[in-house]
C-alpha cells in the first residue's frame, strides 16, 4: 500500500475527490496518509481533520526562501515516508530538490489544457479569466508529473471541457471542476498507485 501525501493550499475539492474515490474503492494501492498545507487557514485542513487525516501546516509565508521551503517540505515527505505526492490546489512552488526526489511520483492538476493557458502567472481563476478573455471554445483539466518547469512535466491525463456564451470564471472553474478535475485526479492518482504509468522521453504511457 502506498503512502499518498497531498499537497494543499485552498478550499480542497481536489482533496474531496481524492477522499471520496478512496472511500469508494476507487483508489487501489494507496492511502492518504497525511495533508500539508502551505496556509494554515485553508478549508482542506478542515476536510482531512473530518476524515481522520492527518495534517501538518508548513506555512509559505514564514520561509524567506523556496530553497528553505523545499527543504521544510522535503523533510516532511521523507518523515511521512511519501511514496506519492499530489499538488492538489497546491498554489506554491518548490525547488528541483524535490522534484528530483519525486521523480514520475508527484502529480499536479492544472485547470486548462496544458500546454495552452499555463505557466508562470496561470493558477486557480486567472486561468478562466485568460481563458475567456483569450475566447477558445474548448477548455479542461489537465493532470501531469511535477518537474522543475512549471506545468511542464510529462502529461498523464486530460479531459476537455466546452466554454459556454454566459460563462463567468466563477461559473466556467466550477464546470472545469466537476466535469474534469474531480474526474481525472483520482483516476491519474490510482494509475499511478498500480504503477500504471511509464515515461519515455518526457511522455507518459499508460499501461493496461
Ligand atoms: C483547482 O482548480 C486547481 O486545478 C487549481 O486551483 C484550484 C484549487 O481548488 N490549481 C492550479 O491552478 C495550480 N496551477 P481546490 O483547492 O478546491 O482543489
Amino acid at each position: 500500500m502506498k503512502n499518498i501525501v497531498v499537497l494543499v493550499s485552498g478550499g480542497g475539492t481536489n482533496l474531496q475527490a481524492l477522499i471520496d474515490s478512496q472511500k469508494n474503492g476507487e483508489i487501489t494501492g494507496g492511502k492518504i496518509t497525511c495533508v500539508i498545507s502551505s496556509k494554515p487557514d485553508a478549508y482542506a485542513l478542515e476536510r482531512a481533520r473530518k476524515n481522520d487525516i492527518k495534517t501538518l501546516v508548513l506555512e509559505r509565508k514564514l520561509y524567506k526562501s523556496v530553497a528553505d521551503y523545499s527543504r521544510a517540505v522535503l523533510d516532511a515527505l521523507n518523515e511521512e515516508k511519501a511514496d506519492i505526492v499530489v499538488y492538489a490546489g497546491f498554489m506554491t512552488i518548490l525547488d528541483d530538490s524535490v522534484c528530483s526526489a519525486y521523480e514520475n511520483k508527484m502529480v499536479n492538476v492544472h485547470p486548462a489544457l496544458i500546454p495552452s493557458f499555463c505557466g508562470k502567472g496561470y493558477y486557480g481563476l486567472h486561468v478562466h479569466e485568460e481563458v475567456l478573455r483569450r475566447g477558445v471554445k474548448v477548455t479542461g483539466a489537465t493532470v501531469h508529473f511535477v518537474t522543475s518547469e512549471c506545468d511542464g512535466g510529462p502529461i498523464i491525463l486530460q479531459k476537455a471541457v466546452e466554454v459556454r456564451n454566459d460563462d463567468t470564471p466563477e461559473i466556467l472553474q466550477k464546470r472545469v471542476m466537476e466535469q474534469a478535475e474531480w474526474k481525472i485526479l483520482p483516476m491519474a492518482v490510482s494509475l499511478l498507485c498500480e504503477d500504471r504509468i511509464q515515461v519515455t522521453d518526457n511522455v507518459a504511457h499508460i499501461i493496461d
